[in-house]
């Protein structure tokens, strides 16, 4: 990457204003942090400023409160689970600019860390208002975006306050841009890319970009129907986006035409209703039941794609191959992930619900790289430019 980095300045003593992506999944009934590793994902950014003596002020979102304050939306939560991670004690703001915070930070010593108030509780900070990104820059005496995640998002603590602050990226955007831009530049062959999750409209300027460069697209997941009803398959009572299915076609012929394999599934399951108890059954994709929708991957699609996926050297995974959430669905996500962590290959995991999967089974160490971005992950490999990235200054030659 060759963008400044935090390694590239000084920040002994400095009042370090770090973009930070903790929005992280809460459960829904006690709010409690269910998946905490877009915390740890910022620890070497982290540590290294406390380390070298940094004032540390940490900024973010979490959900999408919509420029007003929601209670259940506040870090607090965050601040105790990061002072827990570093064994040192994290301040909270109650806000993220003002008075009360500017004296909140001159009160700041070396190796310090402070976390401001969720940015979205004002709404300029995703109108990506000037004022309010000076406000912020305030704070700080040189900024850091470490918000991968974030980095699609041409907010206010994004891609504004770098024109009032000399501005560095953090290690985690460092990582992130290296390993994503490795897969795209210079994958070993032969290369997969297996989509799945629900819609192929999320997808498709990154199945566009990507559709040159590899060798294999598997598709499982919702979107699966969409190709499958674009093939005249009966989809029954499946999510189609009909929107999409000269979409699907286009790219099915184009896939042909590059020598692109691919596969969609041969097998699948189907369910009457989206429930654990719902009556399940196997059978093939020409065979689907007009009052019945797809849930899952059948095991014949299943030992298909394993078996072109164990000949590859890299493979890009992002999506759900079946209704992950409802355990009776959940099988051929996680054979594909348990696959996938044993093959000793380059497997390079976007975020997201996928991110999640591999977490949840305790299986993240085993893969290559797990993206924290989830639309940022998207974009990047759909060959968009990211306002976060673009913000930032290049390294000087
Ligand atoms: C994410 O989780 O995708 C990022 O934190 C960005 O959040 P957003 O999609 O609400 O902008
Ligand atoms: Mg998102």
């Amino acid at each position: 990457m060759n963008k400044m980095t935090v390694k590239d300045v000084e920040v002994r003593g400095k009042r370090v204003l770090v973009r930070v992506d903790f929005n992280v999944p809460l459960d829904e009934k006690s709010g409690a942090i269910t998946d905490d590793n877009r915390i740890r994902a910022s620890l070497p950014t982290i540590k290294y400023l406390i380390g070298q003596g940094a004032k540390v002020i940490l900024m973010s979102h979490l959900g999408r409160p919509k420029g007003k304050v929601v209670d259940e939306l506040r870090l607090a939560v965050v601040a105790q689970r990061l002072s827990g991670i570093l064994g040192q004690s994290v301040g909270v703001a109650t806000d993220c600019i003002g008075a009360e915070v500017e004296e909140l930070v001159a009160s700041l010593r070396s190796g310090d860390v402070l976390l401001l108030e969720n940015l979205r509780f004002h709404p300029e900070e995703e109108t990506g208002d000037a004022s309010f990104a000076q406000a912020l820059a305030r704070l700080g005496d040189i900024f850091v975006n470490d918000a991968f995640g974030a980095a699609h998002r041409a907010h206010a603590s994004i891609s504004v306050i770098t024109s009032y602050l000399p501005s560095v990226a953090g290690f985690l955007l460092e990582k992130e841009i290296e390993n994503l831009g490795n897969i795209l530049e210079n994958p070993a062959r032969p290369f997969a890319s297996l989509l799945g999750g629900a819609k192929i409209s999320d997808k498709i300027s990154m199945l566009e970009n990507i559709m040159g460069k590899v060798d294999f697209v598997l598709i499982g997941g919702g979107m699966a129907a969409t190709f499958l009803k674009a093939k005249s398959c009966e989809t029954g009572l499946s999510l189609i986006e009909t929107e999409m299915l000269d979409t699907a076609a286009r790219l099915t012929e184009r896939a042909e035409k590059e020598r692109t394999c691919l596969l969609l599934p041969v097998d699948v399951v189907v369910a009457d209703e989206l429930s654990n108890d719902a009556k399940v059954e196997v059978v093939p994709v020409e065979k689907i039941p007009k009052d019945k929708r797809i849930v899952d991957m059948g095991p014949q699609t299943i030992s298909h794609f394993s078996k072109e996926l164990r000949n590859c050297k890299t493979i890009f995974w992002n999506g759900p191959v079946g209704i992950y959430e409802i355990p009776q669905f959940a099988r051929g996500t996680q054979e594909i992930a348990t696959l996938l962590a044993n093959l000793g290959v380059n497997t390079v995991i976007g975020g997201g619900s996928t991110a999640e999967v591999v977490n949840e089974m305790g299986l993240a160490d085993k893969m290559s790289f797990v993206s924290t971005g989830g639309g940022a992950s998207l974009e990047f490999l759909g060959g968009e430019k990211l306002p976060g990235v673009e913000a930032l200054p290049d390294k000087a030659s």
